[in-house]
């Protein structure tokens, strides 16, 4: 009876330890998503503001090439000919892209039939007039967009991406 009585105690004491584990594992989750918000701050990147073209350098539906954020990061600039969102100009079909496939890095070739950006890789398709939507293969993100603005002289400069360029760590190094 008495050896009965001590496991029924040895019992409740886990039980109560547990609890109190199971407490400080919550409190410390609770703190988490601050932590996390920390890193992902330090983690920004603070784009350069490069000037690529000027509009009177593009033609519509012809992808002009150009670099950024440095001269590693191979892309182009597009003329849609219509208004897309996220485009930038006086009509606001100007679009900027990667041309380094997000899937395992291979370049990119323009389709100005359906304005996709193509890879001869794996053949995973991006959609340009839908901000680089991957609509066909294996990459697992969309395809990083320029941010883009245009100074009263029609001067477009590139100020940011939006996804992870291929192989970096970040997107300036
Ligand atoms: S490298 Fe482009 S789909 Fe694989």
């Amino acid at each position: 009876m008495e050896r009965c009585k001590r496991m029924v105690d040895l019992g409740r004491r886990r039980f109560l330890q547990g609890g109190a584990i199971a407490a400080a594992g919550a409190a410390a989750a609770a703190t988490l998503p601050r932590e996390a918000k920390a890193q992902a701050a330090m983690a920004r990147v603070e784009y350069p503001s490069n000037r690529l073209a000027n509009v009177a350098d593009l033609k519509v539906n012809e992808p002009l090439e150009v670099a950024y954020p440095d001269k590693d990061a191979p892309g182009v600039l597009i003329k849609l000919g219509r208004q897309v969102e996220g485009g930038a100009g006086p009509e606001g079909d100007i679009v900027g892209f990667t041309t380094v496939c997000p899937h395992k890095g291979f370049p990119l070739a323009y389709n100005p039939d359906d304005r996709t950006l193509n890879c001869p890789g794996h053949y995973s398709r991006f959609d340009c007039e839908a901000g680089g939507l991957e609509i066909w293969g294996q990459a697992t993100q969309n395809l990083p967009q320029y941010t883009l603005r245009v100074d009263d002289n029609g001067d477009v400069f590139a100020e940011g991406l939006d996804e992870l360029l291929y192989g970096r760590l970040s997107n300036v190094l």
